[in-house]
C-alpha cells in the first residue's frame, strides 16, 4: 500500500510546509500552488484567534482578510469552541428522520433577527447552495423562468450560482450555463424596470453591496426602489447578504440600511462563526408554501448534510456573540475610522486610485494599466498593483489581505469584526509604507500610465 494511505492525522498535522505543498502540487490543483507562490503568500499557519494568526515560526500576523467574510467573530472563538463541545460528544450529528431542536432552533432565530416577515429557512452547506436553492425557490414559486442579475456581481461557482454571477471569465469555460440568465448594471434602477417591464423575471438576484466586484456600494434608496419595482413587476428579490451579512457593513444586515424586506435573502460565511460549513436562504412562508408546502412537495429540495448539529450549535453561538459583544456597532466605530483615515492616504497617494467602505468591508482600489502587456497579465491576477501590495502586507508587515475575485485592482479589507482602533492604525501605517515602497515598481510597469504618477 501506498505510505501516504497510511498516514495519520498527527503526521499530516506536523507535515513541513515543503511537503505540505507538494500534497497539493500532485493531489490538488496545481495551478493554485503557483499562483500563492508567485505572490510568495504560501505560509504554514499553526495557530489563530481572534484578529491574529501565527506562523510555525510563532510570528504574529494580523488579519484583514478575515476568510473572505467568514470571520466575523474572528478566528477559533472560544465560545463557539465551547458549544461544539457541548454538541460533539454524544448528540447525533446527522439523523434526518427526525426533527432536530439544533435544526429548529436555529430557524427561530434566523426569523426573529432576519427584516419583517423572512421567517422559513431552509439549511445547507455553502453560499453557492444557498443561492441555488433561492433561484430554485424563485422559479417554482413564481412559474417564470428568467433569472436577472447585476453585471460583476459573485454568487459562487456551481452551475446555476456560476449562471448568475456576472464575470465572463468564471462562465465561458462552462457554457451553457442555465438558460434565461440576464444581466444589468449595477446601481442602475432604469436598467431594472426596463427588463423586468416584461412581468417574466422569476427573480432579481443583488448583492446589497457588491463584493467580489471590488466593493462597490450602490446609492442610498437603491435597494429599497428595486423591492418596489420587483413587487410592482412580480419578481422576487434575493438579496445575497453571505458577504454583507452578520453585521460586516455596520447593520446586521445590510438590507437594514435601506429598511427593505427582501422576499429570498441568502446567509452563509460568518454565519457559523468561520469554523463549519453552512448556507441558508430564508424567505416568507407564502413563498415557501407555493414551492414546497405540503407533504408531497416537502423533500423536492434537501441536503444531507443541511441542518447538521455541529453547523447549527455554531450558527446558534455565532448569532448570540455577535448581539453580546456588541460587534455591529464595533463594525460602524472601527469602520468609520479605518474608511477616514484611508481616504486621508488616498489623497496623497500615488498609486490608490479610490477608497469605498461600509462598516468593515472596505476596498482599496488601486491604479491599474489601461492597456498591453501588464494590462492583459493583471486580468490573470499575477501581475495587479493590489497583488504586490497584499504580498508585501504579508511578508514584510505580517498582515493578511487579498484582492477582489471580480476585480483584482481592489485590496479588500474585512477584518473580523472585534478589530480595535489600534489593530486599524497598524494597517494603515503599513499600507501607507507599501504604497510609497511600491511607488518605483508602479512607475515601471504602469508606463502606460504615466499621467497617474509624478
Ligand atoms: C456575495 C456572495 N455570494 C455567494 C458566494 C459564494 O459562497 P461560497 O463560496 O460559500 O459558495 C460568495 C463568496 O464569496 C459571495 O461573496
Amino acid at each position: 500500500m501506498d505510505q501516504n494511505a497510511k498516514m495519520t492525522l498527527d503526521e499530516i498535522l506536523a507535515a513541513p510546509q515543503r511537503e505540505v505543498e507538494s500534497w497539493h502540487r500532485l493531489y490538488g490543483n496545481s495551478g493554485l500552488v503557483s499562483m500563492l507562490k508567485s505572490l510568495n503568500f504560501n505560509r504554514k499557519f499553526t495557530k489563530a484567534l481572534g484578529v491574529r494568526v501565527w506562523d510555525d515560526e510563532g510570528r504574529e500576523y494580523l488579519d484583514f482578510l478575515g476568510g473572505y467574510g467568514s470571520l466575523n467573530i474572528g478566528h477559533n472563538h472560544p465560545r463557539v469552541i465551547t458549544a461544539l463541545k457541548k454538541v460533539l460528544p454524544e448528540t447525533p450529528k446527522m439523523l434526518q428522520t427526525t426533527l432536530s431542536n439544533l435544526d429548529g432552533g436555529l430557524k427561530a432565530k434566523l426569523a426573529a433577527i432576519t427584516p419583517g416577515n423572512l421567517s422559513t429557512t431552509f439549511l445547507g452547506n455553502s453560499g453557492a447552495e444557498a443561492i441555488e436553492g433561492a433561484v430554485k425557490l424563485a422559479r417554482s414559486a413564481t412559474h417564470r423562468t428568467n433569472i436577472l442579475a447585476t453585471l460583476k456581481g459573485f454568487h459562487g461557482k456551481t452551475m446555476g450560482a456560476l449562471s448568475v454571477t456576472g464575470k465572463d471569465m468564471y462562465q465561458k469555460p462552462f457554457a451553457p450555463l442555465i438558460p434565461d440568465c440576464d444581466f444589468i448594471p449595477f446601481n442602475d434602477i432604469k436598467a431594472l424596470e426596463k427588463a423586468l417591464a416584461a412581468r417574466d423575471v422569476a427573480a432579481f438576484v443583488v448583492e446589497p453591496v457588491q463584493g467580489e466586484a471590488g466593493i462597490i456600494i450602490p446609492d442610498k434608496g437603491y435597494l429599497r426602489a428595486a423591492v418596489e419595482l420587483c413587487r410592482h413587476y412580480g419578481t422576487l428579490l434575493i438579496a445575497d447578504e453571505i458577504q454583507t451579512g452578520l453585521g460586516r457593513t455596520g447593520r446586521l444586515f445590510a438590507c437594514n440600511w435601506d429598511e427593505i424586506t427582501p422576499d429570498i435573502m441568502t446567509l452563509a460565511k460568518s454565519l457559523s462563526g468561520g469554523m463549519v460549513p453552512i448556507g441558508a436562504f430564508i424567505t416568507r412562508r407564502d413563498i415557501w408554501n407555493s414551492a414546497y408546502g405540503g407533504m408531497k412537495k416537502a423533500l423536492l429540495h434537501t441536503s444531507t448534510f443541511g441542518g447538521n448539529a455541529l453547523a447549527c450549535a455554531a450558527a446558534i453561538e455565532t448569532i448570540n456573540i455577535i448581539f453580546d459583544e456588541k460587534l455591529t456597532e464595533n463594525a460602524v466605530e472601527v469602520g468609520d475610522y479605518l474608511i477616514a483615515e484611508l481616504k486621508n492616504i488616498a489623497k496623497t497617494s500615488k498609486v490608490i486610485e479610490s477608497v469605498r467602505g461600509v462598516g468593515l468591508m472596505i476596498g482599496v482600489e488601486m491604479i491599474k494599466p489601461h492597456s498591453g502587456f501588464v494590462k492583459r497579465r493583471s486580468e490573470g491576477y499575477s501581475a495587479t498593483l493590489a497583488s504586490l501590495i497584499a504580498g508585501d502586507l504579508l511578508n514584510n508587515q505580517r498582515i493578511i489581505t487579498a484582492f477582489t475575485l471580480n476585480n483584482p485592482h481592489t485590496i479588500r479589507l474585512e477584518p473580523p469584526l472585534l478589530i480595535t482602533k489600534s489593530d486599524a492604525d497598524i494597517l494603515l501605517s503599513a499600507l501607507e509604507q507599501s504604497c510609497n515602497k511600491n511607488k518605483s515598481y508602479a512607475r515601471a510597469i504602469f508606463s502606460t500610465a504615466k499621467n497617474l504618477i509624478t
